[in-house]
């Protein structure tokens, strides 16, 4: 049963599937699962993440909601690949990234995720084309950058340098960035952690339309609770631990949503 299990992992998606007359729980595209991880030892532990677990299916728009230090950049940096787990799985797309070589995480962070941060990290001495193409130089599969530059409403400004750039379009800057590589999963830590109400609320809508129309799967860290109806799923931390998660069948429109 189990090799017929792995024979049909790809496929498994969504909902509870039948093989040969046994039903097996389908596997969702993100399977955090008891996931620890522990800095320092003994009496000076802390367990950033403690037994944390969360799933979420291809293709939706994830909020992970929680105070600050709650765990929510730990889990996302472990998901990205950028951090390791303590213990605990962490299966994506069908591959438990925590048993990674060295070299295939590289290789996982090139090709297969997006990173957005709060505060966009792009180089102030590149211009946003340049900035887009650092990253799409590294990954074979990558976008056109100037069209993806275009898609995020930037087609008037490749030829700027970040500080000739207003927050939010830093941002776009640097989630065209993110997506030029062509991922499967988009990662943003705090997005509009950095931006004004309204230049916040465009961004959510550019990392909603991303996800709608390219089905990228989308994570959002914020600890803006009022952010959350606009998700497929909410996912919420406490103390390194997952408290709730909640399937939004009725996303709110960005424009409906206020803080
Ligand atoms: N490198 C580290 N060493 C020690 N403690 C850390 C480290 N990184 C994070 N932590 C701790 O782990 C907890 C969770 O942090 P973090 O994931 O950044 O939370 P959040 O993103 O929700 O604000 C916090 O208590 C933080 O101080
Ligand atoms: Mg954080």
């Amino acid at each position: 049963m189990k090799s017929l299990e792995a024979a049909c992992k790809l496929s498994l998606r969504k909902e509870h599937r039948t093989v040969c007359g046994t039903e097996i729980k389908g596997m969702a595209f993100i399977d955090f699962n008891g996931v620890i991880k522990q800095y320092g030892e003994d009496s000076a532990a802390i367990r950033a993440l403690d037994e944390a677990s969360f799933q979420i299916e291809e293709g939706e728009l994830a909020v992970i909601l929680g105070a600050s230090g709650a765990g929510k950049t730990t889990a996302l940096n472990i998901l990205g690949g950028m951090d390791t787990a303590t213990s605990g799985s962490v299966m994506v797309n069908g591959r438990d990234i925590t048993k990674l070589s060295e070299r295939e995480l590289i290789k996982y962070r090139r090709l297969e995720i997006g990173f957005v941060f709060q505060f966009y990290n792009l180089v102030p001495n590149l211009t946003a084309l340049e900035n887009v193409e650092l990253a799409s130089q590294i990954c074979p599969n990558s976008l056109d950058c100037a069209s993806v530059l275009k898609k995020v409403g930037l087609g008037g400004r490749m030829a700027n340098f970040p500080a000739q750039l207003s927050g939010g379009e830093q941002q776009r800057v640097a989630i065209a960035r993110a997506l030029a590589k062509n991922p499967k999963l988009l990662l943003c830590d705090e997005p509009t952690g950095a931006l004004d109400y309204n230049t916040g609320k465009q961004i959510l809508q550019l990392l909603q339309d991303t996800c709608r129309r390219d089905g990228i799967t989308v994570v959002i860290i914020t600890h803006n609770s009022a952010i959350a109806p606009m998700a497929d799923r909410i996912i919420r931390f406490k103390s390194g631990k997952v408290t709730s998660t909640e399937v939004n069948e009725n996303p709110t429109p960005i424009s409906e949503i206020e803080w």
